[in-house]
């Protein structure tokens, strides 16, 4: 989950290698470093911070080549320290390699290499990757030979960008299971982990594939594969994202900025052709079995959609989280897995995808990043169009999920008989109605929300509860609450509190219950009863309620009364707000949580 970025241009390079790593800085940001050709020898300047902060003392793009590259690391193997940090040189110092992913055999080949005489300054597993590379060349006396082998002799995952003072002009790259794509520019060509290393230059890409290696130079680039060393006609992908939307626009985080970019990510979900919901419609709809397959909040929105089916359409769709998926696999050629993710790159996803297809399962996914590896492995892909998501931390990727899951649903239900024409109107007339609910919602409430964040910004446990749809918006909202705010928060279901969890509560435990709308019956009545628990046993209650006649809470937030098959989303909003206004009282880095990267592409 760190970011690549390299360019090797006919110009001087330093502003567009700073630039690259700079928006890749939401894969990690423990460190960073570059790796460029001065004359006849490599430089590396490289430090522990950000790269605004590694660029003041190190003066990235004041540097002086045409041919380097650049890293920012979130840490796997070896603490956060600057011989850790990328780029890793190896002993003659003639290559230098940066390295997303795990390298599973790093301990067997660093072995071998201590005995042919290689001697090590971090405790990285990549370093290895430049020894080995060196070791190779002095056997083979042979630049892409070398490569080759040590890249043959890899096991585990990477994405990988390598400079070398024997082939001065040029950049080689490669992947197994971690993105890699080249940038092809005019005057320059580039390598990132992601679109946004060289997004600003060109929108054109190629994406490497596992077993395929890239050399990228100025003027040109070719793509081979690893096993026979044939050069690949690769496709040129088009990256159908403005630059524009990549910045903060004004907003003081991406986060913030994300929360009000909702009503049009929302529009946009609703206005994607029926065409792709009914064809992913006609692949559940075909098969003996489905699953809906998420990690983290991914799993929180598939924990959603299984409640939308199950009540939509009379479904039963088991959500799994994906880091477990393989351990309770039992799909077979009648099964369909279908995932959900933002950055589609999420190694435990992308690892579930693959173990399903081994078993003969089809597989399709809801995906926001175009080309990416979940976008190209699956049977079916549905593009869900919501932009780039800057911030970590996920708030409209994940809701445009659900929004789409929610069109699913209905289309099952109509088909299936649950839903009336009427029925189904109504609930579209709803959707649409959604996005200007939003705008009120955000417009009217962002000034309560934060003072209560103000208020409560101190509190150290809270326990947010929800049953029915709304227990998935109590998980992703304490997820929420967690990544940003370091605040321990445990979503819960109401119903499960009074198995154990009851015995925490106490004027310290603060509680934050979803309530849903008086309409929705049973389900408002056993939520309410919830919170009677709570106060029965003196526990501070905080409820997002739609009846402002409630008053048995000790602090409320009262929402418009919406439609029941939207109110869910409008909690889930305010909770985003509670969170990202909460960190800023804590002053906490909103855009980059510690210990979080935007694709989480390691085991
Ligand atoms: C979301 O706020 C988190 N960053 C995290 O849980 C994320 O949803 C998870 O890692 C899955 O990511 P994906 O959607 O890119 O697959």
């Amino acid at each position: 989950m760190c970011g690549i970025a390299g360019v090797a241009s006919f110009h001087s390079i330093g502003d567009r290698l700073y630039e690259g790593v700079h928006h890749l800085e939401y894969r990690g940001y423990d460190s960073c470093g570059v790796a460029f050709l001065n004359h006849d020898h490599i430089e590396v300047r490289k430090d522990i911070g950000t790269v605004d902060e590694v660029d003041g003392k190190e003066s990235i793009r004041q540097l002086n080549s045409f041919v380097g590259i650049a890293h920012t690391r979130w840490a796997t193997h070896g603490k956060v320290t600057k011989e850790n940090a990328h780029p890793h040189l190896s002993c003659r110092g003639d290559f230098a390699v940066v390295h997303n992913g795990i390298i599973a055999n790093y301990k067997a080949l660093r072995e071998g290499l201590l005995k042919a005489g290689h001697r090590f300054s971090s405790e990285t597993d990549t370093e290895i990757i430049a020894h080995l590379i060196e070791q190779r060349y002095t056997e083979l006396g042979d630049i892409e030979a070398a490569w080759v082998s040590a890249l043959t002799a890899l096991e585990g995952s990477y994405a990988l960008a390598m400079i070398s003072t024997n082939d001065p002009q040029r950049i080689y790259c490669a992947r197994h299971e971690g993105p890699l794509i080249i940038g092809v520019g005019s005057e320059s060509n580039y390598v990132g982990s992601d679109f946004n290393a060289f997004i600003d230059y060109t929108k054109n890409c190629v994406i490497l594939e596992d077993g395929e290696y890239g050399i990228v130079s100025k003027d040109s680039f070719s793509v081979k594969s690893l096993r026979s060393g044939e050069v690949l006609d690769k496709a040129i992908t088009v990256v159908p994202w403005d630059p524009e939307l990549s910045r903060k626009g004004g907003y003081p985080h991406y986060m913030l900025k994300e929360i009000h970019e909702q009503p049009l990510a929302v529009r946009n979900a609703l206005s994607i052709d029926a065409d792709e919901i009914t064809a992913l419609a006609d692949m559940i709809a075909g098969a003996r079995r489905v699953h809906l397959l998420g990690v983290g909040t991914t799993y929180y929105v598939a924990l959603m959609g299984q409640y939308l089916l199950a009540t939509l359409a009379d479904m039963d769709v088991p959500a799994m989280s994906s880091d477990e998926f393989r351990h309770l696999d039992r799909s077979d050629a009648h099964s369909l897995v279908v995932a959900i993710s933002q950055s589609g790159e999420t190694y435990d996803t992308v690892m579930s995808l693959r173990h399903a297809k081994e078993r003969g399962a089809k597989t399709a996914a809801i995906v926001n990043v175009v080309g990416s590896s979940i976008a190209r492995m699956v049977d079916r892909v549905v593009l869900q169009g919501s932009g780039p998501e800057v911030c970590v931390v996920s708030t409209k990727a994940a809701l445009v999920q659900m929004i789409l899951l929610t069109r699913l649903a209905l289309e099952l239900g109509a088909r299936r008989g649950t839903l009336s024409a009427t029925r189904r109107r109504e609930c579209e007339e709803a959707l649409a109605a959604l996005p200007g609910e939003i705008e009120t919602l955000v417009n009217e409430k962002s000034g309560l929300i934060r003072a209560a964040a103000y208020r409560h910004a101190q509190v150290h446990n809270w326990l947010f509860l929800g049953r029915g749809v709304y227990y998935p918006v109590a998980l992703e909202s304490a997820l929420k609450m967690k990544e940003v705010t370091y605040v321990h928060a445990e979503g819960m279901p109401g119903g499960f509190l009074k198995h154990g969890t009851l015995s925490l509560v106490d004027d310290k435990l603060y509680t934050l219950v979803f309530v849903p709308p008086p309409s929705a019956g049973e389900l408002h009545a056993m939520t309410m009863s919830s919170v009677e628990e709570v106060k029965a046993r003196g526990g501070f209650v905080f409820g997002f309620t739609f009846d402002a006649s409630e008053d048995i809470f000790d602090e409320s937030l009262v929402l418009s009364q919406t439609s029941e098959l939207t109110a869910p989303f409008l909690p889930l909003i305010c909770a985003q707000l509670l969170a990202y206004f909460t960190a800023t009282a804590l002053k906490r880095n909103v855009d980059k949580p510690r210990s979080l990267a935007k694709s989480v592409t390691v085991a």
